[in-house]
C-alpha cells in the first residue's frame, strides 16, 4: 500500500503540468472594414546577393548557359508573387545596367563588392528578368542606380525599358531582340542612399531624388510610380526631411526594417540553435514593426493627409548570422517555425496600416535571408514562411474586418508579449476568413470569436503550421516535415467561433 502511494505521488510529480488554455475573446465587426489589402503587400526580392540570383532562380544548363529554373517557377507561381524587386538592394547602386544587355560574350565582368565580393558576369540583366518576370506573371518593380550612376544612366535605363516610339534606347532594345516596351512602372530612385547607396543625408538625398526623378518621363503606355529610398528602421528624421523636401515628387518611399535577434555591431542570433530567450526576443523585435509604421505615417500624415503617397516597407524579414560553412556574405540562413510566426505577426501589423502600406518585399525569394524557397544543386525545399505567405493568400486583394481582440500575454522571464496575432479578411466571393498566431511556445490558447452582422453557418476548412519543436524547420533531406495540415480545431457553437490554438502555431480558417 505505502509501495502504491508513493509510486502514485512520483506519478504526480512526474506528470506535466497541462495548463488550462486562456481564452481570449475576439469580435469581427462583420461591417468596419480596415481598407483593402494591396495584394502587393506580398511582394518579393531578388538582388545579385548570393545564391539568389544565379544558383537560384537561374542555374546552369550542360553548356553552362544560365536558364531560369522551372521547379523554382512552379513554387512560386503557386504561390502567386504580385511583384519583384531588383536588382537589390545595396547592389542596385552599383549596378551599371548598360553592362547586362547585349551578347553574353560581350558582357563585362564585373566584382560584386558587397557580396562576397564575387564575379558578376551580368547573365542576367534586363532581359533575363524581364523573361522571369513574365514566367511568374509578376508585377517588377526596377531600382535604379542613385549612388554610383548618372542622371543620363537612369534616365536611359527607363527609355530603354519603356520608350513606345522611336527614341535611341528603344531602338538598341530592339537591336537586343526586344521590340515593344516592357512597361514597368515601379522605379525605386536609389536603395537606402543613408547607407550602402551614398551614405547621405536626407536633405542631399531629397534634392538628388528630385533631379534623378525629373528625367523619369511619363509615356502614353506607362507614368513612372516614383520610388524614394525610405527610413532605415526608426530614423524619423528621415522620413520628415523627404516628405518635407520631396513629398510632391515622389509616390512613395521605401522604408526598410530587418528583425535581428542579437546587434548589427557584435553579432546576430543563430537561425537554428536558439533557447526559449531568442524567441522571445525575436517575436519583440518583429513586433516594433507596429511602432515603425505607426511614427513614420504620423509624420506623412502632416505632409500629406490626402495619403496619396504609399509606405512601402520594401525590405523585410529575420536576418541571422549566416549558416556555418556557407559562403561568407551570401546571406544564407535556415528558416524555422520561429521564422514563420514573425511573418505571419508582420503580416498582420501590415494589415492595420492599410491607409498607407500597400507594397511590402520580404528580402529574400530564394536562398537569401529570410527565404521561400531554398536550394542545393538539383533539390529545392519549402521552406516555413513560404507556407505563410501561402496560408494568407486567401487575405490578398480582400477587405480587412475590423476587430477587437484581447491578445494575451505571453510572459517570459519577467517579459510579456502579446500572445495571439490576426486577420481577418472577406473576399469578392463573401468568403470570410481568419488568420490567428499563437506566438507563446508553451501554452495552448483559446480564441473565442463573436462574428457581429457576419452570417456565418460554419468552419468550410482550417489549416494549422505548427510543430512540437521551436526550430522545427524543412532540410534537403527532410524537405517536408513542417508543412501546413488540416485543422479541425475549430466549431460555432452558440453563436461564437471557438478556435483551439495549440502552442506556437498558425491557423488560417474559411468561413
Ligand atoms: O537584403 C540584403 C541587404 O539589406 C540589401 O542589399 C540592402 O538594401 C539591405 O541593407
Amino acid at each position: 500500500m505505502r509501495l502504491l502511494s508513493s509510486l502514485l505521488l512520483s506519478a504526480a510529480i512526474a506528470a506535466p503540468t497541462a495548463l488550462a488554455a486562456p481564452t481570449h475573446k475576439m469580435t469581427i465587426e462583420g461591417d468596419e472594414s480596415n481598407g483593402t489589402i494591396s495584394r502587393h503587400i506580398y511582394g518579393h526580392f531578388a538582388e545579385h546577393l548570393g545564391r539568389g540570383i544565379y544558383d537560384g532562380l537561374w542555374k546552369k544548363d550542360s553548356n553552362g548557359d544560365y536558364i531560369i529554373r522551372d521547379d523554382v517557377i512552379d513554387a512560386l507561381n503557386e504561390l502567386g508573387v504580385p511583384n519583384l524587386r531588383w536588382p537589390g538592394g545595396c547592389f542596385a547602386d552599383y549596378y551599371f545596367w548598360e553592362h547586362g544587355i547585349g551578347p553574353k560574350e560581350d558582357r563585362p565582368t564585373v566584382v560584386n563588392n558587397l557580396w562576397g565580393g564575387v564575379t558578376e558576369d551580368n547573365s542576367v540583366g534586363t532581359h533575363e528578368f524581364m523573361d522571369l518576370v513574365d514566367e511568374l506573371n509578376t508585377e517588377p518593380v526596377v531600382v535604379g542606380n542613385v549612388g554610383s550612376g548618372t542622371v543620363e544612366q537612369m534616365a536611359n535605363w527607363w527609355q530603354y525599358i519603356n520608350h513606345p516610339g522611336e527614341s535611341p534606347m528603344s531602338k538598341l532594345r530592339a537591336e537586343n531582340g526586344r521590340e515593344e516596351p516592357w512597361n514597368v512602372k515601379y522605379w525605386g530612385v536609389g536603395n537606402e542612399s543613408w547607407g550602402c547607396g551614398g551614405n547621405m543625408r536626407p536633405e542631399y538625398y531629397a534634392d538628388l531624388y528630385r533631379q534623378y526623378a525629373t528625367f523619369l518621363h511619363g509615356y502614353e503606355n506607362v507614368k513612372p510610380f516614383r520610388i524614394a529610398a525610405g527610413a532605415a528602421a526608426a530614423d524619423y528624421h528621415w522620413t520628415e526631411v523627404m516628405m518635407e523636401r520631396a513629398g510632391d515628387q515622389l509616390d512613395a518611399l521605401d522604408l526598410h526594417h530587418y528583425t535581428i535577434q542579437g546587434s548589427w555591431e557584435t553579432h546576430k542570433g543563430q537561425a537554428v540553435d536558439f533557447d526559449e530567450s531568442d524567441w522571445y526576443e525575436l517575436m519583440d523585435r518583429a513586433m516594433e514593426m507596429d511602432e515603425l509604421l505607426t511614427r513614420h505615417i504620423k509624420i506623412m500624415d502632416k505632409y500629406d493627409p490626402e495619403q496619396r503617397v504609399w509606405l512601402i516597407v520594401g525590405e523585410w524579414g529575420t536576418w541571422h548570422e549566416q549558416e556555418e560553412g556557407s559562403i561568407p556574405g551570401f546571406l544564407y540562413q535556415q528558416n524555422t517555425l520561429r521564422d514563420a510566426l514573425t511573418a505571419s505577426v508582420t503580416l498582420d501589423i501590415f494589415h492595420q496600416h492599410l491607409d498607407r502600406v500597400k507594397m511590402a518585399n520580404i528580402a529574400q525569394t530564394v536562398n537569401v535571408l529570410q527565404a521561400m524557397i531554398l536550394t542545393d544543386g538539383e533539390r529545392m525545399l519549402l521552406t516555413p514562411t513560404y507556407h505563410v505567405f501561402d496560408m494568407y493568400k486567401v487575405h490578398r486583394d480582400a477587405t480587412a474586418l475590423k476587430f477587437k481582440l484581447n491578445r494575451g500575454k505571453y510572459r517570459y522571464d519577467g517579459g510579456t508579449l502579446p500572445a495571439i496575432s490576426a486577420t481577418a479578411s472577406v473576399d469578392n466571393n463573401q468568403r470570410v476568413h481568419i488568420s490567428l498566431t499563437n506566438i507563446d511556445p508553451n501554452q495552448a490558447r483559446t480564441v473565442e470569436i463573436s462574428l457581429k452582422d457576419l452570417n456565418v453557418e460554419g468552419v468550410r476548412s482550417g489549416r494549422i503550421l505548427t510543430a512540437n519543436e521551436m526550430n522545427a524547420r524543412n532540410t534537403f533531406d527532410a524537405p517536408n516535415q513542417l508543412h501546413p495540415t488540416e485543422f479541425n480545431g475549430a466549431r460555432v457553437d452558440n453563436g461564437k467561433l471557438i478556435v483551439e490554438m495549440p502552442a506556437k502555431s498558425l491557423v488560417t480558417l474559411e468561413l
